[in-house]
C-alpha cells in the first residue's frame, strides 16, 4: 500500500505526519519505509540520518528522480516493503502530480486557515483532472499531465 502525504502548501506538518506513521507501522510490524521526494531540502532523508540508532529503524529513501517515482516505488514493493509513505513536496508540480497517479491513500494536511483552505481546494481540483488519468495504464509513458492552471 502507498500513502502519500501530500499538499501545496509547505510546513503543514506532511513529513512529521510521514514519519510518525512509519513509527507507528513499524512498531506493529509492518515493513515500512519512506520515500523522501524532496529533493532539494531532503528533510526526511537528514532526519533518518541523524537519529539515535537505538530508536526504531525508519528506512528512508530519497526518490531517485521524477520520472522513476513509480519504478523506486516498485523497487521498495519487491524489496518486501507493506507500506511506502511518500513525503510529499510542497508545491503542484511534476512530483505532486505522479505522487497522486501512484499513491493508494492521499492524507493532506491542513492548518485552520482560509489561505489553507483556498490552496486545499485548488489542490482537490488537480486531484480531479489527475484521478481520470489514474485510469489509463500507460500514463506514466505518455506524460499526458499537463497543468491546466
Ligand atoms: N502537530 C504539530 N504541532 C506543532 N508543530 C508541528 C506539528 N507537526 C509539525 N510541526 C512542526 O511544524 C514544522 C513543519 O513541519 P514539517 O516539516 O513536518 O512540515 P512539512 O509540511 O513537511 O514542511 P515542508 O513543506 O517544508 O516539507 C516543524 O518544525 C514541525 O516540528
Ligand atoms: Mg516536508
Amino acid at each position: 500500500m502507498i500513502i502519500a502525504v501530500t499538499n501545496l502548501k509547505g510546513g503543514v506538518g506532511k513529513s512529521t505526519i510521514a514519519r510518525n506513521l512509519a513509527a507507528y507501522f513499524i512498531k506493529q510490524r509492518v515493513k515500512t519505509c519512506i520515500i523522501d521526494t524532496d529533493l532539494e531540502q531532503r528533510t526526511t532523508c537528514d532526519w533518518q540520518e541523524r537519529r539515535d540508532n537505538s530508536e526504531v529503524h525508519i528506512p528512508v529513501f530519497p526518490m531517485t528522480t521524477v520520472n522513476a517515482l513509480p519504478k523506486d516505488v516498485e523497487t521498495h514493493s519487491a524489496d518486501g516493503y507493506q507500506i511506502i509513505i511518500v513525503d510529499g513536496v510542497p508545491q503542484m508540480d511534476q512530483v505532486a502530480t505522479r505522487t497522486m497517479l501512484i499513491s493508494d491513500i492521499l492524507l493532506i494536511p491542513i492548518t485552520p486557515s482560509i489561505d489553507d483552505l483556498k490552496s486545499f481546494e485548488r489542490f482537490l481540483t488537480r486531484f480531479e483532472e489527475v484521478n481520470i488519468h489514474r485510469r489509463h495504464p500507460d500514463i506514466f509513458g505518455a506524460q499526458q499531465i499537463r497543468r491546466t492552471q
